[in-house]
């Protein structure tokens, strides 16, 4: 009688060692499951002088614990067994994952090939017959477990494979969303020069008409003049005109004409200047920046953005207009990029009109203005205050809403590219990026935002000088 596991190490046949599969060099091991000892010792001892190491087991359940507690590396499996019997064996071993890899031959009677198709098709990979020949056994069992040793070797090429396909396509999604935020940056960079050209050549072309308008209107001034002069001197020297000429005078009412023409006029220059004005601040604003920086007053930049964004300051219909408190101070001109700064306040000052809309958001603005902090309990109206300074180190602007403000987690975001809590096609969440960027590493200053729900935001820029 033979023990339930019998090694065979020391059986060992040193010239077969290395067979088996030939990928690994160690001993394989063989799970004999048979309840004939008789060919349980046949088997040991075929097997053990091939150099495999053989574990025996006489019954299927032992087999199936033994194959889960130490895997072999092939099962030779007999059919009738007691307990339960070599295809369900097979079955129970194919079902579990951990076991169902490993190839398993079938020791079946000679002539039965119903049994042989029922076994090979319960998922044994091949099945050798009694009465054992010798060499037919080691042969199939060699060639088993060179497949096993393939298949898998094939298994690891392939996690391999997976994993450096995974490793390729991480390092490629990086790559291309690298790109595709260089390729959203050069579209808003884009965007706004083409803005720029677009201003800047709208306003050269308006500037030649209100050109010849404001030299005309002074020419007609002075000559409205003079014909209202020569009038009055007609008047007096002929005070009494025929009854035609007096007519068509009272019917024109000519005092009121001669009265109100030059103020008419006067009021026509100061539009067409104020409209030169214009041009001149947007041409201003958009002109692109040099290498160099450039001394200019930061304020001008400051009132034409607010001109620009006058149609949104200006009362809608669920809130009155936004009340825009300047408190500039005495800031001489200093070196900057003048368009790049503009660039800044436009980002904010828009942010603060879109914080306070949201404050109010599809509401009527009678019911909802509560809802904006009140100083001294007094409801406040919508504000947006700009405050400017200057001191030996830094210009300073400060730019305060009551919008709706910001939770922390938010305001911790907001300078990062692409991060906006508005909805798709109104924010890019460039904005804040691109200002943080335009103030800190152009200009070597900072940028900071004070801001809690309900009470208002409020951004610092400091620029220092000299630098
Ligand atoms: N004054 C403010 N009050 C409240 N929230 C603000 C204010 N300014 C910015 N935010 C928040 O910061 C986010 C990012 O602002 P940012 O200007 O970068 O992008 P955006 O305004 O959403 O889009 P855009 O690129 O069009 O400017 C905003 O979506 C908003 O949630
Ligand atoms: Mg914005």
């Amino acid at each position: 009688m033979l023990d339930n596991n019998l090694e065979a190490k020391e059986n060992l046949n040193p010239e077969n060692t290395s067979s088996g599969n030939g990928l690994n060099q160690e001993i394989e091991t063989i799970l004999v499951i048979d309840d004939s000892p008789t060919n349980l010792e046949v088997l040991y001892t075929t097997l053990a002088d091939a150099g495999y190491e053989v574990l025996v087991e006489m019954d299927g359940i032992s087999g199936i614990e033994q194959v889960e507690n130490n895997p072999p590396d092939l099962i030779l499996l007999d059919i009738m067994m007691p307990k339960i019997d070599g295809f369900e064996t097979c079955r129970r071993l194919q079902t579990n994952p951990l076991t169902k890899d490993i190839p398993i031959i079938f020791m079946t009677a000679l002539t039965d090939t119903v049994e042989k198709v029922r076994g090979l098709k319960l998922g044994a990979v091949d099945y050798i017959t009694k009465p054992f020949q010798q060499e037919e056994v080691i042969a199939r069992i060699k060639v088993q477990l060179k497949l096993r040793g393939l298949n898998l070797e094939l298994d690891k090429q392939k996690q391999q494979l997976e994993e450096r396909v995974k490793e390729r396509t991480a390092e490629l999604s990086e790559a291309l969303e690298a790109l595709q935020k260089m390729q959203l940056q050069l579209v808003q960079s884009e965007k706004i020069s083409s803005l720029g050209q677009l201003v800047a050549g709208v306003a050269h072309e308006v500037n030649n008409p209100i050109g010849f308008i404001s030299t005309n209107l002074y020419h007609a001034d002075k000559y409205a003049q003079d014909l209202i002069h020569v009038l009055k001197l007609y008047q007096q020297k002929y005070p009494n005109p025929d009854s035609e000429i007096e007519e068509v005078i009272e019917t024109v009412d000519l005092g009121h004409i001669s009265h109100d023409l030059p103020k008419m006029i006067s009021s026509m220059r100061l539009g067409s200047d104020r409209v030169r004005g214009i041009m001149q601040s947007l041409r201003n604003f958009s002109r692109a920046d040099g290498l160099e920086k450039k001394l200019v007053d930061i304020h001008e930049g400051m009132e034409t953005t607010l001109m620009i964004l006058q149609h949104r300051l200006k009362s809608q219909t669920y809130r009155p207009a936004i009340q825009v408190i300047k408190e500039y101070g005495n800031i001489p001109q200093f070196a900057c990029y003048p368009g790049q700064l503009n660039q800044v306040f436009m980002n904010l000052i828009a942010n603060a009109i879109d914080a306070i809309d949201e404050g109010v958001e599809g509401s009527n603005w009678e019911s909802e203005k509560s809802k904006l902090f009140t100083a001294d309990n007094v409801l406040s109206t919508p504000l947006i205050c700009i405050c400017t300074s200057i001191d030996r180190e830094n210009v300073t602007i400060h730019i305060g809403d009551n919008g709706k403000g910001m939770e922390s987690e938010i305001r911790d975001r907001i300078f990062q590219a692409y991060y906006t809590t508005k909805p798709e096609g109104k924010g890019t969440g460039l904005g804040l990026s691109m200002s943080y960027q335009i103030i800190t590493e152009k200009h070597g200053g900072t940028l900071e935002c004070i801001s809690s729900p309900g009470k208002g935001t409020e951004f610092i820029i400091k620029i220092p000088l000299g630098k």
